[in-house]
């Protein structure tokens, strides 16, 4: 990947190390660059130092070592609330005893705007986040979703150039929260502003960003767009985390230019994209897409014997639960209108994929 060139930069993460106890470190060696205007997403299992890194950069937390900096300013020295940086939290954390405008002017009255000045940016952001007839209810009167819009607009409000989501709506039900994911969408597109959002659901990352950075145990595995972390996943963590994958694990056998050749630990053997650059004997993890695979295949490589275990029907296509390949929860995804109606449970089928669908990858830890 080239570096961005520096005037489109708003914030960069330089070699910053955390460590809470002085021992483990919950952030390792975190170097990142974040675009003006982007919506970044830091996506990552439980503990893997989503929050931890967010909190540095929102000034809650200090570094153990290394450095952020906003434009070529280092953020080391500035205190959290001299930072201009809007923040959303999952547990909206209003005034309960303010009303809506009140909540929404605390930050223009700290920031010393004047009163007309105030109330005309309170009630325009009031209407962005189309709660107009809400000014003056209490946070207990309202909604989850509607005192969650109350705190996007909060963050808004002093137009900051930068906003910080911390899984902002991990407390609404799916339906409220799907429609505020493309509300903030929206948002983002309407006001250009940088976004940096926090959350652990994959597709909430994959609808919502232009760039998602993949944490585990405090390292960014790869960082990408969503088309491009799904497609081509550097490891076998990222290809397990986004979407689904078929996961064989077997050793390099040899590689050849981009391909190589995998023996499966059952004996079969694969030929695939050579992502990983392992040495011949040394283990790989392979990974498949289930809706790359198919069936009475006539592949001229990568052709492989399974037995049907089950039928997951969803709709517009079905999930085909398969014994191959070593593996007894193979899965294999096809549109409905392309299923041999014939096909039952426990029949043999001949399964493929072509090369450039099964990449070789560093298997590691997970
Ligand atoms: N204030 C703290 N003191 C000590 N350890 C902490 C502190 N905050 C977080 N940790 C530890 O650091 C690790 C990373 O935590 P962090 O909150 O950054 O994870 P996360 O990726 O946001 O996870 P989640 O998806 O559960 O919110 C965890 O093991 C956590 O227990
Ligand atoms: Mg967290």
């Amino acid at each position: 990947m080239s570096e961005s060139p520096v005037n489109d930069v708003l914030v960069r993460f330089r070699n910053v190390q955390k460590s809470y106890d002085g021992e483990s470190l919950i952030v390792k060696d975190l170097n990142l660059d974040i675009r003006k205007g982007e919506f970044l997403t830091l996506l990552g299992p439980s503990g893997s130092g989503k929050t931890t890194s967010l909190m540095m950069l929102a000034g809650f937390e200090t570094p153990t070592s290394g450095e952020i900096l906003l434009g070529d300013r280092s953020l080391n020295r500035v205190p959290a609330h001299r930072r201009n940086i809007g923040m959303v939290f999952q547990n909206y954390a209003l005034f309960p005893h303010m009303t809506v405008a009140e909540n929404l002017a605390f930050p223009l009255k700290v920031r010393k705007l004047d009163k007309t000045d105030i109330a005309e940016r309170v009630k325009r952001a009031l209407s962005m986040v189309q709660l107009d007839a809400f000014a003056h209810r209490y946070p207990g009167q309202m909604s989850g979703g509607q005192q969650q819009r109350v705190a996007l607009a909060r963050a808004l409000v002093f137009e900051p150039q930068l906003v910080l989501m911390d899984e902002p709506l991990g407390a609404l039900d799916k339906q409220l929260r799907e429609h505020m994911q493309i509300e903030i969408k929206h948002l983002h597109e309407k006001l250009g502003v940088t976004v940096v959002y926090v959350t652990h659901d994959q597709s909430e990352a994959l609808t919502m960003s232009d760039r998602v950075a993949v944490f585990h145990q405090g390292e960014i595995q790869q960082i990408d767009t969503p088309q491009a972390l799904y497609e081509t996943p550097r490891n076998a963590f990222v290809a397990n985390f986004i979407g689904e994958n078929n996961r064989l694990s077997g050793r390099l056998e040899k590689r050849e230019g981009p391909e190589c050749v995998v023996r499966l630990d059952n004996g079969e053997s694969v030929r695939a994209m050579a992502v990983h650059d392992a040495a011949p004997g040394q283990p790989v993890s392979l990974s498949v897409r289930p809706e790359r695979i198919s069936l009475n295949a006539t592949t001229p490589v990568n052709r492989f014997s399974g037995r049907v275990r089950e039928f997951i029907y969803l709709g517009d296509h079905v999930r085909i639960r398969l014994e191959a390949c070593g593996n007894a929860a193979f899965i294999v995804k096809q549109p409905i209108a392309s299923l041999d109606p014939e096909l039952g449970v426990g029949d043999v089928v001949t399964l493929g994929w072509n090369i450039e669908h099964a990449r070789a990858l560093d298997p590691v830890a997970v």
